[in-house]
């Protein structure tokens, strides 16, 4: 079972290449909490590196996953280009479990927060060049149960960037943010916010206050009506990875 975290496809994406080699169900991450997951014999985590570390609501699915010591645990992070402690953390929450991390590796890919930031991550497309020959060694390490742990090192500098206080910092600056003006109350948001976070008044949309800045209301607007770091969106950032659609994204 490949379970992962995905706000604007990247994550999916590998998933699901993972997923069709391995033959294995793909699954939310958001879903799985809620599943007996011991007789699968090899479970893949895939979400992406927020701030070099996890995004900040995924260690606690992680710990609330009900899964067998005997499976073989690996993970896979997609980044746009540093997973930073991601690895390191996950390792130690799996190990809280009595869970071993057999296998990690990490994938650079488009960094969907780059709009945050006035760049426009489309113009990151030439990432996925390096893809597939990293996928390919992905594959083969993990069809050979390989015990290796890539991009598993800690950083001082990623710990503290992870530290409460700056995440909170970090959502309060780049959460999600709807300009009521342009919101047409069209539910996209609603729908593809794997946290459940936003909802519908007065055919508004309103944000809650369990965001992991996943960004994925922001890429998904088809108004450009959320703003992220205090910028507007532009229709010509929002990015999806190019194999994911809009449908994939969205909660069943
Ligand atoms: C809030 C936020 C913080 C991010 N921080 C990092 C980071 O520290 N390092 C990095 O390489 N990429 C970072 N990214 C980029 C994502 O890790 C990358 O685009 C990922 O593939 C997105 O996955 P998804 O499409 O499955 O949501 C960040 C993205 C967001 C939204």
């Amino acid at each position: 079972m490949i379970l992962y975290f995905s706000g604007t496809g990247n994550s999916l994406a590998i998933a699901r290449k993972i997923a069709e080699v391995l033959d294995e169900q793909v699954m939310p991450l958001t879903e799985a909490v809620q599943q007996d997951l011991t007789s699968e014999k090899r479970i893949g985590l895939v979400f992406p590196s927020y701030d070099f570390n996890l995004p900040p609501a995924v260690p606690a699915m992680i710990s609330g996953l009900t899964i067998s010591p005997k499976s073989y645990v690996f993970t896979v992070v997609t980044c746009g280009s540093m997973a930073g402690n991601c690895i390191w953390v996950l390792r130690r929450i799996l190990c809280e479990k009595g869970i071993e991390l057999a296998y990690s590796h990490k994938v650079s890919v488009p960094d969907n927060s780059a709009l945050a930031f006035g760049r426009n991550p489309n113009k990151q497309l030439g990432k996925f060049a390096r893809v597939p020959a990293r996928m390919e060694q992905i594959i083969r390490e993990l069809q050979a149960e390989s015990h290796t742990l890539h991009y598993s090192w800690f950083s001082l500098l990623s710990w503290l960037l992870g530290r409460p206080a700056v995440t909170r910092g970090m959502i309060h600056c780049m959460g999600p943010k709807v300009n009521p003006d342009k919101c047409t109350g069209c539910n996209t948001c609603v729908r593809v916010c794997p946290m459940e976070n936003i909802r519908l008044t007065d055919q508004k949309a309103i944000t809650g206050d369990h965001c992991t800045v996943c960004l994925a209301c922001v890429h998904a607007c088809p108004q450009q009506a959320f703003t992220t770091n205090g910028l507007q969106t532009r229709k010509e950032r929002q990015y999806r990875h190019p194999d994911i659609k809009l449908k994939d994204l969205l909660r069943k």
